[in-house]
């Protein structure tokens, strides 16, 4: 019988882990599990600094962005000796579960506790939407949203000056905000890992969407680390019609009030991985695949292919 738990976030924070905290919290005080809140990811672990949560310590959190609890990247987690000692920490706490709340780097690490006798709970929350054991990660829906409401102002004044705007979006090697955001801003061209980037290909379609098209503006979402931004909008300066102008959104992706979409999933997450908690089952990620709340080994993690978004890159290309 479980009596005692652990939450943490770790990771690049995302918008609605809050929320997932709330719901963790609540949902275990309401079965009689008490939690402890780990401040700044696995680095407060190691440093010990642990406080109890209560109902009332999660009051009015559900609507605010980043993380209650901090957040940190702990590369040292990577090494045994820090796991065990993580683990030394967590038994001598008497915490016998311990939920994550992060990308595939805090689950990483969630495996490496799980293989020390911790029994540990995934809850996916990134921007980046890279995990595959959920079609959605908690705060990628808000910063779609944020995403959305910088392209629609760019917009308004790229189409004012006939220009073309290139709109760097973060998502680390994952192109799902760059394709989210290309389909729901109506963007010209979306590049990412997932359609490769040719640059002459690229100025090529723009020239050819002015002159043969009669397009007098033109917006290119552009997913980080592909090429830089910068050179590219000056490429489109110098070589077709339009005049290009970048713009980098950068860490105002991450913050903001979570969605209603995020703070649903949020709370869903955290209740569900309560659940779980409370019937024995741990080493595994929650997720949501086809509106249904799933569970996955966080083993089977690195075996699960990527979802595959070929069909909407075909359903953005083909309305442009
Ligand atoms: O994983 C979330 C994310 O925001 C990525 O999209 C981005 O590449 C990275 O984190 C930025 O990391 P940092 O906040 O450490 O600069």
């Amino acid at each position: 019988m479980i009596k005692k738990m652990a939450v943490l976030t770790s990771g690049g924070d995302s918008p609605g882990m809050n929320a997932a905290i709330r719901a963790v919290v609540r949902s275990a005080l309401a079965v009689g599990i008490e939690v402890l809140g780990i401040e700044d990811g696995y680095k407060g672990l190691m440093e010990e600094q642990f406080r109890n949560l209560n109902r009332n310590d999660v009051s009015d959190i559900l609507i605010k962005g980043g993380t209650i609890l901090g957040t940190a990247r702990l590369d040292d987690f990577k090494d045994n000796q820090v796991v065990e000692k993580a683990a030394e920490i967590l038994y001598r706490q008497q915490i016998q579960a311990l939920v994550v709340i992060g990308g595939d780097g805090t689950y990483r690490g969630a495996w490496a506790l799980c293989q020390k006798g911790i029994g540990c709970i995934g809850i996916p929350a990134t921007i980046d939407n890279d995990l595959n054991s959920t079609e959605y990660a908690i705060g990628f829906d808000t910063a779609l949203n944020t995403v959305i409401s910088a392209v629609d102002k760019l917009r308004d004044t790229s189409a004012s000056h006939h220009r073309c705007s290139v709109v760097e979006v973060m998502g680390n090697n994952c192109g799902d905000l760059a394709l989210y955001a290309g389909i729901s801003c109506g963007a010209e061209i979306v590049i990412t890992k997932e359609t490769g980037y040719d640059e002459l290909e690229v100025l090529d379609r723009l020239s050819y969407l002015e002159s043969i098209r009669g397009k007098k503006h033109a917006i290119v979402i552009l997913s980080e680390k592909i090429t830089d931004a910068e050179i590219l909008a000056n490429k489109i300066s110098t070589t077709t019609p339009f005049s290009g102008r970048a713009t980098k959104l950068g860490h105002v992706q991450r913050g903001g009030s979570p969605s209603a979409f995020d703070r649903v999933l949020a709370t869903r997450y955290g209740d569900y991985a309560v659940a779980l908690v409370k019937e024995g089952i741990t080493g595994v990620s929650v997720g949501l695949i086809n509106n249904r709340l799933v569970n996955i080994s966080l083993e089977d993690l690195d075996n699960i292919p990527n979802y595959s978004r070929k069909d909407l890159y075909e359903l953005h290309k083909r309305l442009i």
